[in-house]
């Protein structure tokens, strides 16, 4: 039924807080090739392949809510593209951007699989992508991901910029990891091409160092940033959170995503889907809401749409992250890669 050509443009949905919600984050596997040490502890339970929804009902949950309003579709993880024919999805999700329903597909991927499934995610209509990289060092790349190789992510961001699509540098601003290497992360990425956001780490999920050791405030990064460089405010917006500068000597931008110095809630305009199709309406609550049930009970979509509707009236404001001496529990048990960030 969602293939029909789209006469009029479904209505946004709207939250109660009088947000659109017209973003929807897409988990589809909790699983990672990587054990990045402020998103997983090394030890982690994944969860049954049984319990996944199958790529059929990702596609299915998908397509409901673009006929919904969502015009902005981002796959995630865990790592995406390690998931078993995950192209099969973004080909089938394709179609909506094809008939003018869906404005952006998308995907944020950690790399390491990139150099061979760039050409095809292009095909796909996928024309931006947002890469986890927080080190351009080999060693500390693979101390901060556990099990990384450095040299195939930068293989892969090569292959995706050869293949037209641009690219998005996402670096995890690390205490004592990446602190000093600020500059020369966006010297590397700006001389590519790319745009590159630096984002505050999370209170999400128990992991083994603490996070306060692991938080570096985004107030300083830009402090130092502008030290070296002219930074000048930009009204750039990719639709999310981050904030950008223009750096006049380079050329490129740098974004900020602070979570912690600076609430960006008033403007949340996404939800997010975990890859057993739980609906999750804020990154930072517990609250959620179980779409498998709906989607399975029948073969139509009301029972779904109804429960899509519930949930969204019940968005919370924003979440309640703080990383401080006293705070010894995350804001929310889950990790990271359950809803995908
Ligand atoms: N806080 C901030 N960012 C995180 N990421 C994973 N876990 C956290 C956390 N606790 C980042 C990854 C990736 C994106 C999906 O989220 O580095 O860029
Ligand atoms: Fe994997 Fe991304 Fe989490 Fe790193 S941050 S472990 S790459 S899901």
């Amino acid at each position: 039924m969602f293939d029909s050509a789209a006469t009029t443009k479904p209505l946004p949905m709207i939250d109660p807080f009088g947000r659109s919600i017209d973003y929807l984050r897409v988990s589809v596997t909790d699983r990672c090739d990587f054990r990045c040490v402020y998103c997983m502890s090394e030890n982690m339970a994944f969860l049954p392949k049984k319990d996944l929804l199958t790529l059929e009902e990702l596609d299915r949950l998908c397509s409901a809510f673009i006929a919904k309003g969502v015009r902005k579709l981002r796959l995630t993880g865990g790592e995406p593209l390690v998931r078993k024919d995950v192209m099969t999805l973004f080909r089938s999700l394709s179609r909506h951007l094809d008939r003018g329903a869906l404005d952006e597909l998308t995907v944020t991927t950690n790399g390491s699989q990139l150099a061979r499934h760039a050409a095809d995610l292009a095909a796909c209509g996928v024309r931006r992508i947002n890469v986890s990289l927080d080190t351009l060092d080999p060693a500390k790349f693979r101390a901060v991901t556990r099990w990384g190789d450095l040299d195939a992510v930068l293989r892969g961001i090569d292959a995706a910029l050869a293949a037209g699509i641009h690219v998005k540098i996402n670096a995890v601003a690390l205490r004592g990891v990446n602190e000093a290497e600020i500059e020369g992360l966006v010297a590397w990425a700006h001389g590519k091409g790319m745009d590159i956001s630096f984002i505050e780490v999370m209170p999400l999920g128990d992991i083994e160092p603490s996070r306060l050791e692991q938080y570096l405030p985004l107030s300083l990064v830009r402090a130092r940033l502008a030290e070296r460089w002219t930074l000048s405010e930009s009204e750039h917006r990719t639709g999310g959170p981050a904030r950008y500068v223009e750096v006049a000597e380079t050329g490129g931008r740098i974004g900020f995503i602070t979570p912690m110095t600076h609430n960006f809630c008033e403007s949340c305009n996404r939800v997010r889907i975990t890859c057993t199709g739980t609906l999750y309406m804020c990154l930072g609550q517990d609250d959620a809401a179980d779409l498998r049930a709906p989607l399975r009970a029948s073969e139509a979509d009301d029972l779904l749409s109804d429960a899509i509707d519930r949930a969204i009236a019940r968005k919370p404001r924003g979440h309640d992250f703080v990383i401080d001496r006293r705070t010894r529990q995350p804001a929310v048990s889950r990790h990271m890669s359950m809803t995908g960030g």
